[in-house]
């Protein structure tokens, strides 16, 4: 049975891709590998619609790896800004600085040596040796995980090592014979997963659509395809607090660049004191402002803090969710009487007006529209 699945999977997918594929999508159909590795880039952790809208201005901004290479890795932040995941805007610019150095400027075609460059992992090296140069290159991500793991009934969490082998030679296996049939493959394959093979509301599981592989697919068989992929039992992520200052001196504010290696690194983002676990039932109710956002400045920025100290208050709270902790922002804001100039260059007063030119964490732009501090065409979303 499987054995006949794996010989007819590919063209009964290519079929069913003419039919019910999403067509049109700007970034098909193109042979720049520069076009296609920025395009699945920003598909990783982006809905279709948002990229339908920012892909093109990326594009427009930088539409050479050259280009993007000889730019400054806070304008791509700033043109990435909304997008989220900001790893892959540095990766995307570290990765484009290889290909002129180590590679001439030219994507290397073959997947083990795409897959060594920043940012890309084997499946999106897969994905744009396929999508660019028609090479056999399987993709592995987590909609594909899912289809596989329904047809073939493959148990154990797909993060196992063991699993995660299987599913990667299962999908070397299903691949067309033909290297031709590559774009069109694994574009249906991506969009079979997207659109049909849903992880809720899989096709095979309503009666207005009939599955291509109803007849094969071993979940579908016993009536179960909601059990797989197996799931991985889900611990709550972690709570923090963390004190925010938003200190405006005239028609400016003060922004601090967020260093290497923290969460929204390289972005601009309001000074913050260190991030404590929260702990049910213990406020921070006794302690004053001051002591609350010791932290939040370097040594001369105390003096600051001192002087703005008196006026200063809570006006927001904000529950942030990132992917495995959970953060509140409170939000302490103040009047400075003048911008104290600061030696640590990355402490910036920056004119309300000039924040687009910023990349900006996205609930900190949230924060300073909600605040009336912006308006919305003020800052790119
Ligand atoms: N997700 C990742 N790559 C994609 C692509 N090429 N089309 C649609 N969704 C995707």
């Amino acid at each position: 049975m499987s054995e006949t699945l794996i010989k007819t999977f590919a063209s009964k997918l290519i079929a069913w891709y003419a039919v019910s594929g999403r067509p049109g999508l700007p970034w098909q159909g193109n042979r720049d590998p520069y076009a296609v590795w920025v395009s699945e880039i920003m598909l990783q952790q982006t809905q279709v619609a948002t990229v339908l809208e920012r892909y093109p201005r990326f594009m427009k901004r930088f539409p050479t790896v050259k280009k993007l290479a000889a730019a400054q890795v806070d304008e791509v932040l700033a043109e990435w800004a909304g997008l989220g995941y900001y790893s892959r805007a540095r990766n995307l610019h570290a990765c484009a600085k290889q290909i002129m150095t180590e590679f001439a400027g030219k994507f290397p075609s073959d997947p083990v040596l795409l897959e060594q460059l920043k940012g890309i992992g084997r499946s999106t090296a897969g994905a744009i040796a396929a999508f660019a140069f028609h090479e056999r290159a399987p993709i592995l991500d987590a909609n594909v995980k899912r289809i596989l793991a329904r047809l073939f009934a493959i148990e154990g969490a797909m993060q196992d090592k063991a699993v995660n082998d299987r599913l990667w030679e299962l999908t070397t296996k299903l691949l067309p014979s033909k290297p031709v049939d590559m774009p069109v493959y694994t574009q249906a394959l991506m969009d079979f997963g997207a659109t049909w093979c849903t992880s809720r509301k899989p096709v095979c599981l309503s009666s207005e659509r009939k599955c291509p592989f109803t007849k094969a697919c071993q979940a579908n068989l016993s009536g179960q395809a909601l059990l797989f992929p197996q799931k991985t039992i889900k611990t709550k992520s972690p709570e923090f607090d963390c004190n925010m200052l938003l200190i405006r001196s005239g028609n400016s504010i003060l922004l601090q660049k967020r260093p290497d290696k923290a969460i929204w690194s390289g972005l601009w983002s309001l000074p913050e004191s260190p991030w404590t676990p929260r702990e049910p039932g213990v406020k921070n109710a006794d302690l004053k402002p001051v002591e609350l956002l010791a932290g939040a400045l370097p040594e001369e920025g105390l003096v600051l803090l001192k002087k703005v100290s008196k006026g200063i208050k809570k006006t927001a709270e904000i529950k942030h969710v990132f992917t495995h902790r959970r953060l509140w922002m409170h939000i302490w804001q103040g009047a400075a009487e003048q911008e104290i100039a600061f030696a640590n260059m990355d402490l910036k007063w920056v004119p309300l007006g000039q924040l687009g030119r910023y990349g900006l964490p996205q609930p900190i732009k949230v924060l300073l529209q909600g605040l009336n501090l912006v308006r919305g065409g003020d800052l790119k979303s």
